[in-house]
Formats: structure tokens, sequence, C-alpha cells
């Protein structure tokens, strides 16, 4: 599964896979055939039983630095449609399985927006954040106004967008873009530890619950309460649900 530009390690006991990006010249620029290529190892993860939680990290330098300039800037209006790019991140939108950002040095523009795609993000005391689109005289264009305002509120999106200032690990803790900041050493460690803890939970009902958490963002509260309540449901169609209330039951 390991190309150059991406590395995978699977621990079979844990059920959990680390991906890491590894275009460090770059600093993982997201080009569209890289940001392809880490889609096409996450379907495979999400695919693979052995699987329940996927850790996606980048190097100490850099989670990545956005979309790949060198080639944004031959980019025309028809070209960015033909390329489909956005089909690419639609379909990041669509992997069933917990994805857990561990964040460490850069996460711009693109690859602060593929960081806010998964579902934790963990970052080291060393993160930097930002959506610096505006100083190259464009907008994100992968989900930063959209996904942002849902984190951290509108004034604080709209001083990030407009500004393309970037912040630390620690104020993107204080106004709840990060789930929790650690020492730089110590970000894979944790990341494992949270991987691990969703990873031993009933697979169907983890991955039932994501996908409800993320329907209320698209949906109105009726019809997303219906959404959980089928969600909800169908758990009780797991091997998992009866062993786990019977062991309760039974101490
Ligand atoms: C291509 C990049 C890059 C990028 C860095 N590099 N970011 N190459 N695309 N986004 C390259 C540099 O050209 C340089 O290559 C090498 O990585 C190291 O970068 P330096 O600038 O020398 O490092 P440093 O001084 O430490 O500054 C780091 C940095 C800066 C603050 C991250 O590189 C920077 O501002 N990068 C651009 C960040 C950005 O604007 N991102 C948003 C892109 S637009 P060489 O060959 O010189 O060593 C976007 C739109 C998304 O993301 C839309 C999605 C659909």
């Amino acid at each position: 599964m390991d190309s150059t530009n991406i590395l995978v390690s699977i621990n079979a006991s844990k059920k959990i896979a680390i991906l890491t990006l590894n275009r460090p010249k770059e600093l993982n620029a997201l080009s569209y055939d890289f940001l392809n290529e880490i889609f096409q190892a996450l379907d495979l993860l999400d695919k693979n039983e052995g699987v329940n939680c996927i850790i996606l990290t980048g190097s100490d330098r850099a989670f990545a630095a956005g979309a790949d300039i060198k080639a944004l800037a031959q980019q025309s209006p028809l070209g960015i449609w033909k390329m489909d790019m956005y089909g690419l991140w639609q379909n990041l939108k669509q992997i069933k399985k917990p994805l857990i950002a561990a964040v460490s040095g850069f996460a711009l523009g693109g690859g602060c927006e593929l960081a806010m795609i998964c579902d934790m993000i963990i970052a080291a005391e060393n993160a930097q954040f930002g959506q610096p689109e505006i100083k190259l005289g464009i907008m994100p264009g992968a989900g930063g106004t959209q996904r942002l305002p849902r984190l951290v509120g509108k004034l604080k999106a709209m001083e990030l967008v407009l500004t393309g200032t970037f912040i630390s690990a620690t104020e993107a803790y204080r106004i709840g873009m990060v789930n929790k900041v650690v020492p730089n050493e110590m970000l894979i460690f944790e990341a494992e530890k949270t991987a691990t803890l969703i990873a031993s939970q009933s697979t169907t009902a983890v991955q039932m619950a994501k996908e409800s958490i993320l329907k209320s963002f698209d949906m109105g509260l009726n019809e997303g309460l219906a959404f959980e309540r089928r969600n909800y449901m169908m758990c009780f169609d797991t091997e998992e649900q009866k062993e786990k209330m019977n062991a309760f039951l039974e101490k």
C-alpha cells in the first residue's frame, strides 16, 4: 500500500492505521495526484476489516502547507473544473471510519481543510493553522469557509480567512478548532491512544455515530433526529450490542 509519498502502517492488534504524508521537500503540498493518492490509501483502509480507526499525519515540519502553488499558479477556471479536484474532496468526506488528524507544523490552506475534514484533530505544540489563500488572491476552495465557521464561529472564521493570519496550536485549541494540544514528541502516542479507544468499540456503532454527527451539519433538527433514530436502531442488529449489554447485565 505504501508509495514514496504516503506511508501506511497498520497495528493489527489495536486495529488502527497511521497514514503519513511524505512529501517533506514541498511541505506535503497537496497536488492533485498527491491528494488522489491520499484518497486511494484512505479508501483501502476504509475497506480493510482489520482497521477501525485511521490516523492521518505529516512530518514534524508540516501536516500540509496547502494546495501545490506551483500547479495552482497555472490554473484556469475551466482547468480546475475539468480536473475535478472538488470530486476528490467529496470522496474524502465519504470515508466511513473515524479519521484523526495528528497535526505537527504547518496546516495551511488545503492542509487546514484536510485536517478539518477529519473527525478529530490532535495538535502538537508546534502546529500552526491558517487559511492564507487570501494572500494569493484567492479564497479557500475545499471547505474552509464552511467547516471553519462551524468549528469556531463566524467572527474567528472571518478573521482567519480574510486576513490569512496563522494561529498557534494553543490558540486553535482555545477557539475550538482542535481537540487537544500535546508536546511534539507525544503527538503520535496521544493520537494512537485515542484511536485505540475508538477502535475497541463496536465498529458498527462507531460508524453509525460518525455518520449521524456529520449529518447534523447537513440536516435540520427533525430530519437529523430521524436519521439518528434510524442509525440507533441499526446498532441493535449487531453481535456487539448483544454481547456488551449481556456482559453488563452479567457483571
Ligand atoms: C508548493 C510549497 C508550498 C505550497 C511550501 N512549499 N508550501 N510548494 N505549494 N503550498 C515549498 C516552498 O516553495 C519551498 O520549496 C519548500 O516548500 C519550503 O518552504 P519555505 O517557504 O522555504 O519554508 P518556510 O520559510 O519555513 O515557510 C513555510 C511556509 C511557506 C510558511 C509554509 O512555505 C508558505 O507560506 N507556504 C505557502 C502556504 C500557502 O499559501 N498555502 C495555501 C495554498 S492555496 P523550495 O523548492 O524553495 O525549497 C490552497 C488552496 C486550497 O491551499 C484549495 C483546495 C481546493
